[in-house]
């Protein structure tokens, strides 16, 4: 990528559009090389025949698009990093954990620890690579208001990490719809721009949307708008070489809307987007089983893990 060049020198970009676009986040060529024309045309303010324009130059510039050789995808692939769940258990179910530039989506019913395993993440994410950590900081999109910096602190001190370094590395949003929701992910870029953000949690992904979007009338709807906020975010990942952890309710037992529990809802769109699926369910007492469902290299298997006041462990 030719480093001089900004969004500046695209024809069709004054200085106004320029400003609009930084705006609403389509900063750096990439961003515009891979919107859609649409999405392009409302955040500038122009039409969808410019938006083309805009979008073509920028996929020149920014020099996307190309086919590359199985070796050259190798390579990139070593520099895909893995955040640990502090379960080595379910770090190896993972291939060794919650990977980069990927998303990784936790579901199972209330209870199964969907929000406890993000949390543990957070946490993680700020450790040094040498712990299977990334070096970074978190946004923590919130759906259900059970962000609990309490739970940070309980499960930094049992890594011996100072609790108020690593609650000043997480960015916490509460989301209050699934517009807002779908808005948070652009503001999350804007933080990224500042901070070493390398951790995106989405807890819970599709409870609004659940919420919103009521019977079979309006399915559709639901499934399209999902699919666009998914692919918002695996575009926030691909920008920042980020690892994303979302969740996804379903319940324990089939049930006539949302059938068999382990096709959780969102359905075929979310089941397509997320890289790899953790099915979770309670076992005795504290512990909980994650299976790994439709992974693209990794083989199905299961994982115990314990639910404990440190955190996620074996
Ligand atoms: P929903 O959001 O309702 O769908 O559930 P979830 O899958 O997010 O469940 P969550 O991660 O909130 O798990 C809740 C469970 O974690 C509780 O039932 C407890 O067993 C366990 N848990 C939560 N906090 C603590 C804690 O401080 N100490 C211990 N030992 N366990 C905890
Ligand atoms: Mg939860």
């Amino acid at each position: 990528m030719d480093e001089e060049r900004t969004v500046e020198d695209l024809p069709g970009v004054g200085p106004a559009t320029a400003e609009k676009l930084q705006e609403a986040g389509f900063d750096d060529l990439m961003a515009i090389a891979v919107s859609s024309p649409s999405a392009l045309a409302e955040a500038a303010d122009i039409g969808e025949a410019t938006a083309i324009k805009i979008i073509a130059a920028a996929k020149k510039m920014a020099d996307v698009g190309g086919f590359v050789t199985g070796d050259v995808i190798m390579e990139q692939r070593r520099t895909v990093s893995k955040l640990t769940t502090s379960s080595k258990a379910l770090d190896e179910l993972l291939g060794g954990g919650v990977e980069s530039c990927a998303i990784t989506e936790f579901f199972g019913e209330f209870g199964s620890g969907k929000t406890q395993i993000t949390h543990q993440l957070c946490v993680n994410a700020c450790r040094g690579e040498e712990d299977g950590g990334l070096d970074a900081h978190t946004v923590f999109i919130d759906t259900e208001n059970t962000f609990r910096p309490e739970r940070i602190i309980q499960m930094s001190m049992a890594h011996d990490l100072d609790p108020t370094e690593v609650l000043q590395k997480i960015h916490v949003a509460r989301a209050f719809n699934s517009h807002h929701q779908m808005l948070l992910v652009e503001k999350a870029k804007e933080i990224a721009r500042n901070n070493p953000v390398k951790l995106m949690v989405v807890d819970s992904l599709t409870a609004h949307f659940r919420a919103e979007y009521i019977g079979r009338g309006a399915l559709a709807d639901r499934q399209q708008k999902l699919n666009k906020h998914l692919h918002a975010i695996l575009n926030f990942a691909d920008l920042n070489k980020a690892a994303v952890a979302v969740t996804n309710q379903v319940a324990a037992k089939p049930d006539a809307f949302f059938g068999d529990p382990t096709r959780a809802i969102g359905g075929h769109i979310l089941g397509h987007t997320s890289t790899f699926r953790l099915y979770l369910r309670k076992s005795k007492g504290n512990r909980r089983i994650a299976r790994l469902i439709d992974s693209p290299n990794l083989p199905e298997g299961e994982a115990v893990i314990t639910v404990i006041e440190d955190g996620i462990r074996d």
